[in-house]
């Protein structure tokens, strides 16, 4: 898995606001970068260590940088955090190929909702669609505050900037966007949505009536890999007989590589199969969208998935 990375440097690093960051990245050695499409993402190892994945803001046609923009989650790990606090210019990132699960599929017209830092697949959309002297497109893009809003800027001087609305509620539900009098009416246009959990589910709502087709959501984060009730447990691998703990913050990768275990993964979230791991004993709380039901009795990702009672016994 080591071979797939790429070795990029931080070439430009902006804070926006006391949580987000925006970080251009550009490979080591000088080289082009690998191309991708508009929507694309990269996986990225944090500082902390573990696998994120960012989408990119910038236009596919250029080849020698990747823009991304993170929002440090206060909650979380500190993957994200250690992405926006512990990076600077010239630090080296290790990243994996861009790939993309949120396609702009051809058409003539396109409505872009963008809530917070979901507004970056947009971006890489709207510079795609700009290139393309296609100008019949409107964003819509609500945040909190103009302090905390990422590529306000390149939105507002972009050849696009009249297609764009830029929306502020301060933090009142009372103010909201009201996206009802763009969805009441199906149109042919189709809908890209990247944003918040409770918009994006707001726009799925709205959209019901609409030809489930042209209506398209990124979600960034498919899988839970933390939950807030996560607690201790052990995890007895077969082959060398060790016990070992694995605290409830960390998942049961981070704890056997802590410990010196060389283990194969990429995604670390659950969605591709790297981590694979035979279970011989003990019931699994399942967290990832890979594995199928029959598979669940003998299977388990390490990357995000947990023992469900006291212990678990794998083949490692
Ligand atoms: S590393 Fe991708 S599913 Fe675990």
């Amino acid at each position: 898995m080591e071979s797939e990375f790429i070795k990029v440097v931080i070439t430009d690093k902006r804070l926006v606001g006391p949580d987000h960051g925006i970080l251009e990245l550009k490979p080591v050695d000088g080289s082009e970068l690998p191309t991708f499409s508009a929507g694309s993402h990269i996986g990225v190892r944090t500082p902390e260590g573990s696998m994120r994945q960012y989408s990119l803001a910038n236009s596919p046609l250029e080849r020698d940088r990747y823009l991304i923009a993170v929002r440090a989650d206060r909650v979380g790990r500190g993957a994200s955090r250690s992405m926006v606090e512990k990076t600077q210019a010239g630090d080296i990132l290790k990243i994996l190929p861009p790939e993309n699960n949120f396609e702009l599929v051809p058409a003539n017209e396109y409505l872009f909702i963008a809530g917070g830092i979901g507004i970056t697949p947009i971006l890489s959309m709207c510079h795609k669609l700009a290139a393309d002297g296609h100008q019949n497109f409107r964003v819509i893009y609500c945040t909190q505050s103009r302090e905390n809003t990422v590529f306000a800027d390149e939105l507002e001087t972009a050849d696009f900037a009249a297609n764009v609305i830029l929306h502020h509620d301060g933090g009142d539900p009372a103010h909201l966007y009201d996206l009802w009098p763009h969805l009441e009416q199906p149109t042919a246009a189709h809908v890209y949505c990247c944003g918040p959990k409770m918009m994006m589910e707001d726009v799925r709502d709205m959209s019901g009536h609409w030809p489930e087709q042209q209506i398209h959501f990124e979600d960034f984060k498919p899988v839970e890999v933390s939950q807030a009730d996560d607690r201790e447990f052990t995890v007895l691998l077969k082959k060398s007989g060790a016990r070992i703990t694995v605290p409830k913050n960390q998942t049961i990768l981070e704890t056997l590589r802590e410990r010196g275990y060389d283990l194969r993964s990429s995604c670390e979230s659950g969605t591709c199969g790297a981590c694979k791991t035979v279970l011989l004993d003990g019931d699994v709380e399942h967290r990832d969208l890979v594995l199928s039901d029959k598979e669940r009795d003998r299977f388990i990702m390490i990357c995000v998935s947990r023992a469900a009672d006291e212990e678990i016994t794998i083949d490692l």
